[in-house]
């Protein structure tokens, strides 16, 4: 399969987006605009309030724009829809059921068959290291395999665009650099258009296509930084010089924007 076959444009054209709350107005994102290819993997960083996780809401449809629009493989969105995966900071499992069922809740929410994607369920957990936990409860795993296991919900259905709202910022150096290696490849396996949002400079070059760099609020890209570097982006390569540099790049927008003082 094609990778670009498994993954929808997504077109942002315009958008803004200002909260109104008694008297007090926030304007969280100023104007963006941004074409993310079919089965691009975009990393955006930006500093904290600077309008990341209100952009991601608005892409899946959760909050209206003020201004400006998305369009998802050419369909203008106008309220939720289904087709996307969405992994959040916390997991967010359910205690009552265990790791397999968990993830198959995925499918019983969209009026699906679960006995269909056991399989499959089966065969992405033992992808991210939970083979063997299928029938533990949430409460006996660590955060890590927690988070595994709410990746692997977010794409039971082989949804053709991933959304990840700083999946690993909860999670010890360790655990972060492992699911870092195998987020990659599940997305090397299938392609699907992955937005990844993270406050981590090394972690957004080390996964993405292009790195957005967002102004601090109200949130506009500062910068589009194409990340041109093999993959697997493997030891070798996260310690190659051409790693750093893309990573001081990083830092110096931030430095110019006093998000980083030295
Ligand atoms: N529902 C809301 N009502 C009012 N203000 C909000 C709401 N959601 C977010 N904000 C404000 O918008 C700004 C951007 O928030 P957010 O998108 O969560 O930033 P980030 O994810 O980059 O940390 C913040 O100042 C936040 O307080
Ligand atoms: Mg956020």
């Amino acid at each position: 399969m094609q990778r670009s076959e498994a993954g929808v444009p997504v077109l942002i054209s315009g958008v803004s987006k200002t909260f109104h709350r008694a008297e007090m107005q926030t304007q969280a994102l100023g104007h963006v605009d941004l074409a993310v290819k079919p089965g691009e993997f975009v990393a955006v960083v930006g500093p904290s309030g600077c309008g990341k996780s209100t952009l991601l809401k608005i892409i899946a449809g959760l909050l209206g724009p003020s201004e400006g629009k998305i369009e998802i493989a050419g369909n203008v969105i106008s309220g939720p829809h289904t087709d996307l995966g969405i992994v959040f900071q916390s997991p967010v499992l359910l205690d009552w059921r265990n790791v397999l069922d968990n993830v198959l809740v995925q499918i019983d929410l969209r009026g699906g068959d679960p006995d269909a994607y056991r399989e499959r369920a089966m065969m992405l957990l033992a992808k991210v290291g939970l083979a063997g936990f299928e029938n533990r409860m949430p409460r006996e795993l660590s955060g890590g395999m927690r988070q595994r296991a709410a990746i692997v919900r977010a794409l039971i259905h082989t949804p053709p665009l991933l959304m990840m709202d700083e999946p690993f910022g909860a999670l010890d150096a360790l655990t972060r650099e492992q699911m870092r290696i195998d987020l990659e490849k599940l997305w090397l396996d299938r392609g699907q258009t992955t937005f990844f949002i993270t406050h981590g400079i090394s972690e957004a070059v080390a996964l993405a296509d292009r790195v957005v760099v967002m102004t601090p609020r109200p949130g506009r890209i500062e910068r589009i930084i194409d990340i041109d570097l093999p993959r697997p982006r493997n030891k070798a390569v996260i310690n190659s010089p051409r790693f750093t540099e893309y990573c001081d790049e990083i830092t110096e927008c931030f430095m110019r924007h006093g998000v980083i003082q030295y």
